[in-house]
């Protein structure tokens, strides 16, 4: 009967972390982790962390072995070892008290004097660009100082560039994280936050907001593509330039409705700032900060119907007819 019992408690356990495997496993991968140091500042940061999991896991195998002999020499009283009550008391001593301030003290002077130095925000003269990034709910303003270049969600920086990030707030607070370039800050409202991103190699790097800050903070992806200086330079030039005052049906529908209290195209005369600026918005991947792929059918969606695709986002819905969605779609998709 017992046996019974302790069977399938086994299966039980078997069962439980087979089902909890995908999720615990599911951070190990994508282009979201922390062990992928893909910056000077991030590889000081997961070598601490890696220092840090072995020696959890030194200490708990220690303990565990320690807690087992204790056990093993209680139901074995004739075993050979084991020692008075004095041995028990240095043991206690020397790993609950010794060993701890030894190895606290240890990481405190390794992480403040070397990790955090290393990955705090460099003296602005040191960097030869700045990105400003603005939270918003639940989407990225971002703006290269000196430059005309607006755009959202998506930012664009040269490898092997030190880019001084300079980092607010439009309403609620936000944190800024792209894990494999460095450690997160926070945009607080009225504070001008910093952050060196050095990234050393190209690629697409995808970063969230990480801080709670309301119903969408989980659809609020922002995501770096690091590309090669002459590439990054001219992506900039494109993002500076104003859109071609076009005078097509689409336009016409995009400024006859709330499309342009919202939205700016640089260019026309749609100059909204409230949500963000649509001169070159095929130049994107994604719409909504990161939650649909940017393309046709999608954008159409998103534009007859935001609160299905993210609820509690400040865009309206339109009453559009088909053939006004079909122009406005046709012009927004010209917009690169
Ligand atoms: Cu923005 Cu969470």
């Amino acid at each position: 009967m017992s046996g019974d019992r302790s069977g399938s408690g086994t299966r039980g356990a078997v069962r439980a972390v087979v089902l909890a495997a995908p999720v615990l496993l599911a951070g190990c991968g994508g282009r979201e982790n922390v062990l992928h140091a893909h910056s000077h500042a991030e590889r000081r940061i997961s070598v601490l962390w890696s220092v840090m999991m072995t020696g959890a896991w030194i200490g708990f195998a220690v303990i565990a072995l320690l807690l087992f002999l204790g056990w093993w020499r209680r139901s074995r009283p004739k075993l050979p070892f084991g020692g008075g009550e004095r041995a028990a008391t240095a043991l206690v001593i020397g790993l609950g008290v010794g060993v701890p301030i030894v190895v606290l003290s240890l990481l405190f002077v390794w992480a403040d004097l070397f990790v955090i130095r290393a990955t705090d925000a460099p003296a602005s003269s040191s960097t030869s660009l700045t990105v400003r990034v603005i939270a918003h709910q639940w989407w990225w303003e971002v703006r290269y100082p000196g430059t005309a270049a607006v755009t959202a969600n998506e930012i664009h920086i040269p490898v092997n560039t030190r880019v001084n990030v300079v980092g607010t707030t439009g309403d609620v607070i936000h944190s800024l994280w792209v894990p494999e370039l460095n450690r997160k800050i926070d945009l607080i409202p009225g504070r001008m936050n910093r952050m060196l991103w050095d990234a050393d190699r190209t690629g697409i790097y995808d970063g969230r907001c990480s801080e709670f800050c309301g119903l969408q903070h989980a659809h609020m992806v922002v995501r770096v593509f690091v590309q090669p200086q002459a590439q990054f330079r001219a992506w900039l030039t494109n993002m500076s330039k104003s859109a071609m005052f076009s005078d097509s049906r689409g336009e016409k529908v995009f400024l006859a409705h709330a499309c342009s209290g919202c939205h700016q195209i640089r260019g026309t005369p749609a100059r909204g700032l409230v949500g963000p600026d649509l001169t070159h918005l095929m130049s994107r991947t994604t719409l909504a900060a990161g939650t649909i792929p940017n393309t046709r059918d999608e954008l159409a969606n998103w534009i007859i119907d935001p609160h299905a695709v993210k609820p509690g986002n400040k865009m309206p819905g339109f009453a559009l007819s088909k053939t006004q969605t079909d122009a406005l779609v046709a012009y927004l998709e010209r917009l690169k």
